[in-house]
């Protein structure tokens, strides 16, 4: 799977996400080591810090599903006037992914125009572990 092929299947799971509140659409693409491709999205609530964020979503699917070592996500998001954005994962995002990562997690950011390419490690150096 491409970079490009994995960042299609983010803006693809833009359109299952809840966001009544914000209408800021995010959809991710986990790549595991296995090669199957868990996707989520942002699931919004009235209460808002009850929200999670795409990544999350994502990286919840995969580690119900007995995942544990990944190779790449992807993140997309559109905005509610439906133009395409680069968004990079949030903090609380990049702090769960880093569970999961010793750093080298590659993260593509990016719209159908174009993508960017990181490592966890990049996005989040130093991180907290215990
Ligand atoms: N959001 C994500 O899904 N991922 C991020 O990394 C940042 C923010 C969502 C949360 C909320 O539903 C909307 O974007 C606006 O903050």
């Amino acid at each position: 799977m491409t970079d490009r092929e994995l960042l299609l299947e983010a803006i693809r799971a833009t359109e299952k996400a809840y966001a009544p509140y914000s209408r800021f659409r995010v959809g991710a693409a986990l790549l595991a080591r296995s090669g199957t491709v868990y996707t989520g999205a942002n699931i919004e609530n009235a209460s808002y810090g009850a929200t999670v964020c795409a990544e999350r979503t994502a990286l919840w699917q995969a580690v119900l599903c007995g995942e544990k070592e990944f190779d790449t996500l992807a993140v997309a998001a559109v905005q509610a006037d439906g133009t395409p954005i680069a968004a990079p994962p949030c903090g609380i995002c990049r702090q769960t992914l880093s569970e999961f990562s010793d750093g080298s997690l590659r993260i593509i950011i990016g719209t159908p125009d174009g993508l960017r390419t990181f490592t966890l490690r990049d996005l989040l150096p130093e991180a907290f572990g215990l």
